[in-house]
């Protein structure tokens, strides 16, 4: 299956193509924008270790560009941390989809592609053609066109992603915790965490837009974890619903029409397609939304939730295995080596005398970074879910770190530092230089 993923992303490739130029007569022929440069084999297959055996094919999907900054929290943040605590020979590859004109996401993509060996990561870049209405780039007003096209392209995700599950993340995400079965699926629902955030002014902008999009108000803020579990065909079935509901042909009429309505708009597709889920495919995610301190029935009331009220189920606290940097400050660095000390603890490895000293401050140390997201503005769940780190939060974490403890002994991770340098190495050739990660 894995074998064929190459071709199918081409022939996926040529109909996201075919779809953007509809009226190109040569359509098929239109040259796939793929390039897959690994032939890495994979150390232990994931079929192989017995966890990972039923979790369908995922793809760690990051939209970016060669922009100075976001390249900087793609190798520092993101990359830094995946290569700890993500793998990508039994979850999933990191597909990066790039800016299909640009000559600098080649030169991007043909540095980085040099050490995916090195890194033991598997990387696809994909290549995503200019919108064909540029009025795109410039629908959010207040917003810079390279966002914009961003944004938008969430939309259109699944045209260029080809497996069941599309896993979304920021360039500014950072991994915590090695991840495991569990905090992407239970039983086979996949997890969604979402969060009370409504006294922010941007979530009622978000709201608005969503409401636009699919006649139906936000159930809580889903822009508050990472990586974002989709499956991938909910893309495809939003985006149909919102053609239908707002009677246009095309996602790009969609997107400028309702974007437009007020200089002030400001879109979140994460919420739209979460929110999409919530009311049309409830059954096939596992919810976990906090509602904080708010009376049920008044939340249900407050946010519009007409028929679909949360019931308890929908409430339970949920671990988070990343948080976003630019939202949390840590000016201490505190919290990569509080995460990789917890990571190590107990397990085969042997750790050199310089990281037991790291550690030793930390021996006392419960996680509960994994019950935030953002600390700058507030996306913590510890004064709710987690209120006075209760005991239910705190086997939560006892049982998580069990799991990625026999994870790390049958060597899915590895947990191994040197594969760090080879990131800053790699991010050297954009002069970035990355703080020091422990
Ligand atoms: C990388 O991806 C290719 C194509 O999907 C796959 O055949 C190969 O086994 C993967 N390698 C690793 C190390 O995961
Ligand atoms: C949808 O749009 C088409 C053409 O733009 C129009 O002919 C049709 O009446 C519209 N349908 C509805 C239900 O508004
Ligand atoms: C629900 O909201 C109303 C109006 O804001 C308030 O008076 C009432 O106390 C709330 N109920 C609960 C249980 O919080
Ligand atoms: C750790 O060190 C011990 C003793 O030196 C050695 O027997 C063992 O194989 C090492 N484990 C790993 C995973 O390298
Ligand atoms: C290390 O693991 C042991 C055994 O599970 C546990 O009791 C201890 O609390 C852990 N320490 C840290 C810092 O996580």
């Amino acid at each position: 299956m894995k074998r064929l993923k190459l071709y199918a992303v081409m022939a996926i490739l040529g109909t996201a193509a075919c779809l953007l130029y509809r009226q190109l007569t040569n359509c098929g022929k239109t040259a796939p924008v793929h390039q897959s440069m690994s032939n890495l084999q994979p150390e232990t297959s994931r079929k192989a270790v017995s966890h990972f055996k039923d979790v369908p094919d995922i793809t760690l999907t990051v939209r970016m560009s060669s922009v100075a900054k976001l390249l900087k929290y793609f190798y520092c943040t993101m990359l830094r941390s995946l290569t700890l605590y993500w793998s990508t020979s039994h979850l999933g590859n990191l597909v990066l989809i790039l800016d299909k004109e640009s000559k600098d996401d080649r030169k991007f993509a043909e540095n980085l592609q040099k050490y995916q060996k090195k890194l033991g990561i598997n990387i696809s870049f994909l290549y995503e053609p200019l919108p064909k209405d540029k009025r795109v780039l410039t629908t959010a007003k207040s917003q810079p066109r390279g966002y914009n096209r961003q944004l938008y392209s969430s939309f259109i995700m699944d045209e260029f992603i080809s497996t069941p599950i599309v896993a979304w993340i920021d360039t500014d995400g950072k991994f915590t915790t090695p991840v495991t079965r569990d905090n992407i699926l239970n039983g086979n629902k996949l997890r969604v965490k979402g969060m009370n955030t409504f006294q922010y002014a941007w979530i009622s902008r978000w709201d608005k837009f969503t409401e636009r999009m699919i006649g139906k108000h936000m159930p809580s803020d889903f822009m508050t974890y990472f990586p974002v579990y989709i499956w991938r065909d909910t893309i495809t079935n939003c985006r149909n619903y919102i053609l239908k509901h707002l009677n246009v042909s095309t996602i790009e009429k969609a997107y400028i029409r309702v974007g437009s309505i007020d200089y002030n708009m400001h879109m979140s597709p994460v919420n739209t397609i979460m929110t999409y889920a919530y009311y049309f495919e409830k059954e096939r995610y596992d919810w976990h939304i906090d509602i904080r301190d708010v009376d049920l029935h008044n939340y249900s009331k407050l946010h519009k939730i007409p028929d679909h009220e949360l019931t308890s189920t929908d409430m339970s606290p949920d671990l988070h295995v990343a948080l976003h940097e630019k939202y949390y400050k840590d000016d201490k660095n505190i919290i990569n080596r509080q995460a990789y000390c917890a990571a190590v603890n107990n397990t085969v490895l042997n750790m050199t005398q310089d990281i037991q000293k790291m550690c030793e401050p930390f021996k006392t140390n419960e996680m509960w970074v994994l019950f935030e997201f953002c600390n700058k503005v507030k996306q913590v769940h510890l004064t709710t879910w987690c209120k006075n780190k209760n005991k239910h939060c705190s086997s939560m974490i006892k049982e998580h770190y069990d799991k990625t403890r026999l994870l790390v002994n049958e060597g899915v991770y590895k947990l191994d530092l040197k594969k760090i340098k080879v990131v800053e190495e790699a991010a050297n050739f954009h002069k970035i230089k990355c703080q020091p990660f422990l």
